[in-house]
């Protein structure tokens, strides 16, 4: 068995912060890493070759050119390196096929939010270079001893793994978000050259199509899931959408790790993005960010009303319709809405009509801005995360670092990570936000009701940002949490 310090982990993912990032599994791909990487654990990431990586990964070089995958265009693999910091680095495998990933757009869909219609070749690819670097067929000396995969796009390289006859690393699965799953037509089996018989119930069919997640459930060594609650939800209706059977009868290989945060990256009293940094020593420095973020929105000026915040992705996971349908009542009770968000649907739309019906109380940004959701988190007296699910969530964390208590649905990593505030989690000092259930829009705006009304009590309100800001979300109790698994695997 290889101790940790000998451990080698091929970290394959289809998105990383700063390069590329569409959501939680940028921010996990750097900062998981870099977190075993601390530990001693040799983490190199291996990432498909969209602009953003080849011009963003830095003392590029070629370390050979894959001439024999007749299903796949040209391939060349790069080796180099990520910065972090200027003291973090994380070595990096990017694969280099212009055919498949140098366009502009995003890293799944197109500018205009289309799927590209060569998903299933694109991430083929991805999952496939995992594989061969993975095995005793891999042209590079640096060889791993656990293949690490992350979300469907990656899904297929166990599959790959397990029809591959020589020696091979283990494999983890990480499920980031079941809801994706990677779903092509059957057709697609004999064009990514996986043998037809792993067309099965029993492999890499999902309902009569192929299923890239399904294929790394199926065929991983072990699976983890990014929190606790959400690696139960997942084994039963409806959070497993169709895979809960198979997870159930897995769910001694199947391990729930909370995720951490880059606690460097998101720190107030040293964040670049904010007007004035603070620590939870001087708290009325926060209320800077608050004025200047009500005053760069258009919304009236004023310390008195809580000020509500949202940063998120659009869509039916994240609650946006609800929070539509409760905004104009919170605008009443009195508060302010902030929304920076984006997705190609019509709730951007709705969120803009609601703006320019409230100007004074809601604003709305629609487009990705990472400056923009940094001060957000620091200006906002409360966050908002009404998710009907939520593998972890990544938000809940960084406004509890920020003094900005969230208000959140009791589900999957949300229920994890924040402890509702009552007078007995008041009194023993947990108190750090605001849950509520079931998911209804009365129950989500009875509870913004009662953020707001604790808002304005200074004393107590002053504990639970304290006691949010207190906790440790450093990823370095995950990190030993996979560290433990990769070597349970070795044994
Ligand atoms: P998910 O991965 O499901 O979208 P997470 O809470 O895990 O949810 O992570 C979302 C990440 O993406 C966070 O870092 C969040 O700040 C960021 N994010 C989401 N939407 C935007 C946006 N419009 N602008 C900037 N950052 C965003
Ligand atoms: C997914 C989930 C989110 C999680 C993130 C990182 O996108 O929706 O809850 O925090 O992955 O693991």
């Amino acid at each position: 068995m290889a101790s940790s310090q000998g451990l080698r982990i091929l970290f394959i993912t289809s998105e990383v912060y700063p390069l590329c990032k569409t959501g939680g599994l940028g921010d996990v791909s750097a900062a998981l890493p870099a977190a075993l990487r601390a530990l001693q654990t040799d983490v190199r990431l291996l990432l498909p070759g969209y602009p953003q990586v080849l011009a963003g990964v830095k003392y590029k070089s070629k370390v050979t050119e894959f001439n024999e995958l007749p299903q796949f265009p040209p391939t060349t693999l790069l080796s180099g390196r990520l910065s972090l910091s200027k003291t973090e680095h994380i070595p990096v495998f990017v694969i280099d096929c212009p055919g498949l990933y140098r366009r502009e757009g995003g890293p799944y869909m197109d500018t205009l939010g289309r799927d590209w219609p060569d998903n299933a070749l694109r991430f083929g690819l991805l999952s496939k270079i995992g594989a061969i670097l993975a095995s005793d067929a891999s042209p590079v000396a640096w060889r791993p001893h656990i293949a690490h995969c992350n979300d469907w796009q990656s899904g297929l390289t166990p599959a790959y793994l397990h029809f591959h006859p020589g020696k091979k690393a283990a494999t983890v699965m990480t499920i980031h978000n079941l809801a994706f799953q990677g779903v092509f037509s059957p057709g697609s089996v004999i064009q990514l050259g996986l043998p037809p018989d792993s067309f099965d119930v029993n492999g890499v069919e999902y309902y009569g199509n192929l299923s890239f997640l399904k294929a790394g459930l199926y065929y991983a060594d072990h699976i983890t899931t990014v929190s606790p609650s959400y690696a139960e939800e997942i084994q039963i209706e409806p959070l497993g959408f169709g895979l809960q059977g198979l997870l159930a009868t897995r769910r001694d290989h199947l391990t729930g790790i909370i995720n951490g945060i880059a606690t460097s990256e998101w720190d107030p009293a040293i964040d670049p993005h904010l007007v004035k940094n603070y620590t939870s020593k001087k708290l009325s420095d926060k209320a800077v960010n608050k004025s200047a973020l009500q005053q760069q929105m258009g919304l009236t000026v004023d310390a008195d009303i809580p000020l509500f915040g949202v940063v998120s992705r659009l869509n039916h996971q994240k609650g946006t319709d609800l929070l539509i349908q409760v905004a104009p009542q919170l605008v009443k009770i009195p508060a302010q809405l902030i929304v920076l968000g984006s997705n190609h649907t019509d709730l951007e739309h709705q969120l803009s009509t609601l703006a320019q019906t409230y100007p004074d109380a809601i604003a709305v940004r629609i487009g990705f801005n990472e400056a923009l959701s940094h001060l957000i988190e620091a200006g906002a007296d409360c966050f908002l995360m009404p998710s009907r699910f939520e593998p972890c969530g990544l938000n809940q964390m960084y406004s509890q670092r920020y003094g900005t208590p969230p208000v959140v649905h009791a589900t999957g990593g949300l229920l994890d990570t924040v402890v509702d505030c009552t007078p007995t989690t008041l009194a023993e000092g947990s108190a750090s936000g605001f849950l509520f259930y079931p998911m209804t829009a009365d129950n989500l705006l009875n509870t913004i009701k009662r953020a707001a009304q604790a808002y304005h009590d200074k004393k107590n309100w002053q504990r639970l940002q304290r006691n949010g800001m207190a906790k440790d979300f450093s990823w370095h109790a995950s990190a030993i949490a996979y560290q433990k698994i990769y070597e349970a695997l070795l044994a």
